[in-house]
């Protein structure tokens, strides 16, 4: 027997029966029992704005799948490359379709010398790199006109494989100026992480080498981030790429999106919090003021998980294998500590508070030496390609412009007064 809901008009006795299919009901049927009447659902809480075959999280379990793959078996055998196809295109690539991909991926990390020369370098010297990216991103829109053609499969997979390939370029180049160093030009004998840390790291030393462990740590991390599911951003994405904007501008939107501490500036938020918190004597004292209110424990909890994020479980073991190479980050103890003791609270306990994915990324980032100004922007070169797979799949479902109604809450009508007339309030 179908599941379903039975809704009553009270002012007109009227029900409609809506059946609940994959987990929910939809607003068509409410619609016909009762046009004009809304769902006030502010920050989408209780809404599920499309349907989506991408990813899946049980934020109860602590499970998180792409296509269908769980994430931990991604992040222990796969590259952030091959996920980004699968991610796409919806299977993991054959072996010729992966060379093909990467082959292409690889010849077009290069970006045109005004974007660097002119765009890039025309910023303030203390320009948050973030902000750069964003505004280099939406540039891009003016450097392939033809990239308005969405429709086109040859032109949105072309736009597709610029973005992978020239984001991680423009964020190293934004990192570069803002310390004063020349532009890294890729090299493409080198993989997509390597290439990256290159861009990144090289001074005058005719190849870089990045080490081994650390390339694959900044993989496994980009594998991490590359998608979950209606994020912030992702929504940003999804609702720009229904006005038929190019990619561009719709990837630049969803940055934008990013670029806000509750989104991507929470790894950076711990860096801090356990920067203040000084030493692990402190971390007592410190949980006690968060259980009194006076702020927040960052990197723990989750809108979706009630569980352990699942990310943060391979974040940590990624953390150690780091620190053998880097050294050990001496906020790690710190944030073990924390850890022990929230996870044995029963304040945490109760409201289902455990680490997520940034609790233990930003001590990463900062031993292999970014600044604390570069971690939403190691987050955004990965989930481009999330964005890009929800864009893809947006278009190929031929949805309406995203337009919500609201619940208006302003002054009736009333007359224009003439200035003159008007009084102080
Ligand atoms: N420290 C202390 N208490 C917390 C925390 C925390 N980190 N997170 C939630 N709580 C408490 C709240 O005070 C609230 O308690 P109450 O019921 O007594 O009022 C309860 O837990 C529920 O919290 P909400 O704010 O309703 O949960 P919501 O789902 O809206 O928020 C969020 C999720 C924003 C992630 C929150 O847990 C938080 O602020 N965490 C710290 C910031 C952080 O780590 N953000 C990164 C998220 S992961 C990502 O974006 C990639």
């Amino acid at each position: 027997m179908t599941e379903s809901i039975t809704v009553t008009d009270n002012r007109t006795g009227e029900s409609v029966e809506i059946p609940i299919m994959n987990g929910a009901v939809s607003s068509t049927a409410w619609a016909k029992l009762l046009p004009g009447i809304w769902f006030h659902d502010p920050a989408f809480m209780n809404t599920a704005e499309c349907e989506s075959s991408i990813t899946y999280i049980d934020g109860d379990a602590g499970i998180l799948r792409y296509r269908g793959y769980p994430i931990e078996e991604l992040a222990s055998k796969s590259t952030y490359l091959e996920v980004a196809y699968l991610l796409l295109y919806g299977e993991l690539p054959t072996e010729a379709q992966f060379s093909q991909f990467k082959h292409e991926i690889t010849h077009h990390t290069f970006i045109h010398e005004n974007v660097r020369k002119r765009f890039l370098e025309g910023f303030h010297y203390d320009a948050h790199p973030m902000g750069m990216l964003v505004s280099a991103i939406a540039a891009l829109s003016t450097f392939y006109p033809d990239a308005k053609d969405i429709f086109d499969e040859d032109r949105g997979h072309e736009q597709i494989i610029r973005l992978i390939a020239k984001v991680p370029t423009i964020a190293a180049a934004a990192h570069r100026f803002s310390v004063g160093m020349p532009f890294v030009y890729p090299d493409n004998d080198l993989s997509f992480p390597e290439n990256f840390l290159s861009m990144m790291w090289k001074t005058a030393e005719p190849r870089f080498a990045a080490n081994p462990k650390l390339a694959r740590a900044i993989d496994v991390l980009f594998i991490l981030h590359a998608d979950h599911e209606q994020n912030c951003s992702t929504t940003t994405m999804r609702v720009i790429g229904s006005s038929h904007a190019d990619p561009y501008v719709a990837c630049a939107g969803a940055a934008a999106a990013l670029y806000g501490p509750r989104h991507g500036g929470a790894n950076e938020a711990v860096v801090r919090m356990l920067s203040s918190i000084g030493s692990m004597d402190n971390v007592p004292e410190f949980i006690r003021g968060v259980k009194a209110g006076n702020g927040r424990l960052q990197g723990f909890g989750h809108r979706v998980y009630k569980n352990y994020d699942p990310r943060a479980k391979i974040v940590r073991q990624i953390a150690y294998e780091v620190f053998e190479v880097t050294g050990k980050n001496p906020l790690l103890d710190i944030a073990l500590k924390l850890e022990e003791v929230a996870l044995s609270d029963e304040y945490f306990i109760s409201r289902k508070l455990y680490p997520n994915v940034d609790f233990y990324s930003g001590l990463i980032y900062q031993a292999m030496g970014f600044p604390l100004t570069m971690f939403p922007v190691l987050f955004a070169i990965p989930r481009t390609s999330g964005w890009l797979a929800h864009w893809l799949e947006m278009l190929s479902m031929n949805t309406k412009i995203a337009r919500p109604r609201q619940v208006y809450t302003g002054s009736p009508e009333r007359s224009y007064l003439p200035i003159e007339q008007r009084k102080p309030e």
